[in-house]
Parts: C-alpha cells; sequence; structure tokens
C-alpha cells in the first residue's frame, strides 16, 4: 500500500503532466504582415496551430490561404486550393478559399422583394448574383484580431453595398482546436435585409494541386436536394435523392455515378448542388464526411446550417497556376458550402435569410480533420 506522502505526490505528478499536456494542445496563433492589396491596404495573415493541424487565414477575403493536416503516417500536406501571395487572389475568380457575403450562391435576375420592396443587385453570374455580387465579402480587407485559439475579423458592409439593404457588421471568428478548424459567424443589421455566410474552401485531401477528387468517399445527411434550372436557380422542390446519384446517405466514391446520365449532373457539369441537410437545423451536428483512400485523411463537417453545397470544381479549367506551381483542372478539389439554400429571398418556403434590426445572425460550422489507419 502506498504511504500518503508517496499518494500525494504521485497526484501532484498526474496534475502536472495533465497541465503540461493541456499547454502543449494550446493553438498558438501567430500573425505577419502578407503584402498589400492594389490599392495599397496592407493585408496580414494569421497562422493558427493546434500540433495537429496548422491553417492560415489572411485578412484579405476572410481566405483560409492553406490548411495542413496529417495523412495517416502523420505526414503533412497542404490540402486545400490557393495561391502563394495575396497578389494571386486579385482577382479570384473561383473564390478559393473565401468567405462569401452578404449572400453565399446565387439570387435569381439580381432580384428579390424585402418589406414589399424590390431590390436590384449587380448580375455576375448571367442573369444572376452570385456569392454578393461583383465585390462581395471576398475581395474586402477585413480586420483581424487575435483571440483565444484563432483570429476574429470584422466587417462593416455598408447600406446599399451591392445593393443590399442596411449596415450590416459582419463578424467571422476562425478558432483550431483538437484538429478541427471552427467558423463561426455572427452578423446585425441596422434596416430588414437578407444574409447567407458561407467560406469557399477547395479541399483535396491528398494534397493541393496532386490530381482529381473523383476517388474520394463522401458521405452526406441528406434525404433531399434543391433540383436547380439551366441557370442552376432552385426551381423549389425539394427532390428526394433516393434512387439518384445525389443519395451519398451511404458512403460513395464522387466519381461513381458523376458522369451519370442525368439531368441535374448535366446542368451543373458534374454536382454543384445544394443539399437539404437532416438534421435540425440550428443545432450543431453532422453533416458529412469525406474519405481519401490514398493517404487515409478524414473530414467531417459539422454545422447548424440546413443546407450544403456539394461543388466539384467543374469550373477549375486549368487556367490557374495556384501554391507551388500547381494547376488547377476540373474536379481538382471539392467545396462543401455550409449554407441557407441559394435564392431563398425569391422561396418563401425556403428556411428565411432574413436579418431584422435587434436579431443576431449566428451560424457555426467545424471542419475536424483526423487519418483512418484502414
Ligand atoms: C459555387 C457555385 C458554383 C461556382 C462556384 C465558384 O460553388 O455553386 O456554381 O460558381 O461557387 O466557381
Amino acid at each position: 500500500m502506498l504511504s500518503k506522502r508517496m499518494n500525494y505526490a504521485l497526484a501532484i505528478f498526474c496534475a502536472l503532466i495533465m497541465l503540461s499536456a493541456s499547454m502543449l494542445a494550446k493553438t498558438r496563433v501567430t500573425k505577419q504582415a502578407f503584402g498589400h492589396t492594389t490599392d495599397g491596404t496592407p493585408v496580414d495573415i494569421y497562422s493558427l496551430a493546434d500540433g495537429k493541424i496548422e491553417v492560415r487565414i489572411m485578412t484579405y477575403g476572410g481566405i483560409v490561404v492553406s490548411l495542413r493536416t496529417p495523412d495517416r503516417n502523420g505526414k503533412l500536406a497542404d490540402v486545400v486550393l490557393g495561391h502563394d501571395s495575396v497578389d494571386g487572389y486579385i482577382p479570384n475568380p473561383p473564390y478559393l478559399g473565401a468567405l462569401i457575403g452578404r449572400y453565399g450562391n446565387r439570387i435569381a435576375h439580381g432580384s428579390f422583394q424585402l418589406d414589399g420592396k424590390t431590390y436590384s443587385l449587380p448580375k455576375n453570374d448571367g442573369d444572376n448574383t452570385l456569392h454578393g455580387g461583383i465585390k462581395g465579402f471576398n475581395q474586402v480587407v477585413w480586420t483581424g484580431k487575435e483571440i483565444k485559439d484563432g483570429v476574429e475579423l470584422t466587417y462593416l458592409s455598408k447600406d446599399g453595398e451591392q445593393g443590399f439593404p442596411g449596415n450590416l457588421t459582419a463578424i467571422v471568428r476562425y478558432t483550431v482546436s483538437d484538429g478541427a478548424l471552427r467558423i463561426e459567424y455572427s452578423a446585425t443589421t441596422d434596416k430588414d435585409t437578407v444574409v447567407n455566410l458561407t467560406n469557399h474552401s477547395y479541399f483535396n485531401l491528398a494534397g493541393q494541386g496532386t490530381g482529381d477528387i473523383l476517388g474520394h468517399v463522401l458521405k452526406i445527411d441528406a434525404s433531399r436536394f434543391t433540383p436547380v434550372d439551366a441557370t442552376l436557380i432552385p426551381t423549389g422542390e425539394l427532390k428526394p435523392v433516393e434512387g439518384t446519384p445525389f443519395d451519398f446517405r451511404a458512403p460513395h466514391s464522387i466519381g461513381e455515378r458523376i458522369n451519370a446520365d442525368d439531368e441535374q449532373l448535366r446542368r451543373g457539369k458534374g454536382y454543384d448542388h445544394n443539399f437539404v441537410l437532416d438534421h435540425t437545423a440550428g443545432q450543431l451536428s453532422e453533416a458529412a464526411e469525406v474519405y481519401e483512400p490514398t493517404t487515409g485523411r478524414i473530414l467531417k463537417v459539422l454545422t447548424t446550417e440546413p443546407g450544403l453545397q456539394f461543388y466539384t470544381g467543374n469550373f477549375l479549367d486549368g487556367t490557374i497556376t495556384g501554391k507551388e506551381g500547381r494547376v488547377y483542372k476540373p474536379r481538382y478539389a471539392f467545396c462543401l458550402e455550409t449554407q441557407h439554400f441559394p435564392d431563398s429571398p425569391n422561396h418563401p418556403s425556403f428556411p428565411s435569410t432574413e436579418l431584422k434590426p435587434g436579431e443576431k445572425y449566428h451560424s457555426v460550422t467545424v471542419f475536424q480533420f483526423s487519418a483512418s489507419s484502414r
């Protein structure tokens, strides 16, 4: 039997071990200058490292510039598409890694009605408005502030900016802990408006720019999706995925059915569709999981949002050369954009994207990384 004194020493020893483990687990946040925009505004880059993953985020566009995660042997690779410097992102037609606002995804004919008033937005995708208009949140410099485990980015979007009503204060907190990147979005307004924020990271779990993502195995917890017309605007129908190439309730490789004889896949040139998540919106819960067999990397996506845009990089056309000189070709990455449904302001039956003065927009998405020994 251990003496009282030895018990005491053992307890202190254990407490010290636990304390140093928690200190080791602490996320290191560092900030560096990262060049300028074309008008000379300085841009900073924050690095968030928790000992498992390392994420770099810059104040221009709130862009996730790099995201390094270990494979099944502990080897790190950068799993998001992007550029080595801020210049590469000006312009950034595919929205690589960017924060998207005020309205992620499409608004039909660049127009919507709110409180009986019609608002006109700049059209930047044929006849539609995509990702907040000609100069969305992806092209502005956010104000960065270091917070515990991460960075807080703030942007004030003025009343009338890109046609949207109300002064909108948007705050996005990126934090890293225990191998996960957490994105917490909040916003307030001084006039009735609409808002739908997301992040447009392009993932390739085998390593950015190394090849296509058709062998990645995907599961999405959605029994329905929102079919689109020829301009990728939802028809309004919530269509069951059962018996279609959109059924990812059990895991399937992304490439298995992407070229199937299916009108919806033809319209999107692959997957470019909003899935109606089965979980209760507003509660943070798992929405999707992706497994990359050659490296064992796994990405789990948790969100409070009701929808998830699954996009297979169909518009990457080999004209963009990104980090490490890698050329980004069609289907070299996938996006899982957590969101409210596209064109909701014109579909009263969809969950509402309206925000009123005194209310707070709040949305959380977690990208959790791990690796399987399988
Ligand atoms: C979203 C859209 C796509 C495409 C990309 C950006 O995912 O749904 O159609 O516009 O953004 O290229």
